[in-house]
């Protein structure tokens, strides 16, 4: 039973007309549905179930982002490609109308100045251009200028995710400017404006919204506990401000 099922029983199944809080995003973008090549799912059945709840959602297309790092999670086209067309046919298989496919988010490490040089960057957005990559948590890497620029040379439109989660960043807001005059975009996460991180995470998100200065929205979905409590997220007035804005979402 999905958890949306066990919210609302199974009467009154939520969907785009019924579904008691209105959500204007209906792409989902940065999750972890691949199963079995990171720290999301571990099971094709895991992957189908968050798929079958972001349906439920009144999602109509969902682009997972699998973590890419040059020492944990060496994934690639080469690995990612064949799993998501793998639960693709499950979903015809199951009858859940949902689009589904799969860009990465890069940890930007020693080794991602390679990658960029090697091409074949998994990407999204209409152009396929767009490319969403992370930070550690406790610095900035001093590689990070020289990514981006590389990036931008070589075509491809950075989109930093969940610049609020980075406290370097919260406690330095100028920083955040400075990225946005260099072309970077920005992605929130959904269940940061919870405080599911932490306050100030919640607060830069806060920030980050009253500027204006999200480009994209996305849930960072691992598993069904963060699933759960996405409606929460999707009710809360900084989600909604954020949702004004003319997201990257809705041209996906
Ligand atoms: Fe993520």
């Amino acid at each position: 039973m999905s958890i949306f099922n066990k919210i609302f029983g199974t009467k009154g199944i939520p969907n785009n007309k019924g579904i008691p809080f209105t959500n204007p995003i209906q792409v989902e973008f940065h999750s972890h549905l691949i199963f079995g090549v990171d720290d999301g799912c571990e099971t094709i059945d895991q992957s189908i179930e968050l798929l079958r709840n972001f349906e439920q959602l009144g999602m109509r297309k969902v682009i997972t982002t699998p973590h890419v790092m040059s020492d944990f999670y060496k994934n690639s086209k080469e690995n990612i490609f064949p799993l998501r067309d793998q639960i693709r046919e499950r979903l015809v298989q199951e009858n859940i109308q949902i689009e589904f496919d799969a860009a990465a988010e890069y940890m930007i490490d020693d080794g991602f100045e390679k990658k960029i040089a090697a091409g074949n960057l998994l990407t999204f957005g209409k152009d396929n251009k767009h490319i969403l990559f992370e930070l550690p948590f406790m610095t900035e890497p001093p590689n990070l200028s020289t990514c981006i620029f590389e990036l931008q040379i070589a075509g491809y439109i950075p989109v930093l995710a969940h610049p609020e989660r980075y406290l370097y960043y919260a406690n330095n807001k100028e920083k955040y400017h400075e990225l946005k005059e260099r072309g970077v975009l920005m992605q929130l996460n959904m269940l940061s404006v919870l405080g599911y991180y932490s306050k100030p995470v919640a607060e830069a998100a806060e920030y980050l919204a009253i500027n204006n200065l999200i480009d994209l929205v996305g849930s960072d979905t691992h598993h069904m506990r963060h699933m759960q409590i996405l409606p929460e997220a999707i009710q809360h007035k900084i989600y909604r401000k954020v949702c004004e804005s003319d997201l990257l979402n809705n041209y996906l």
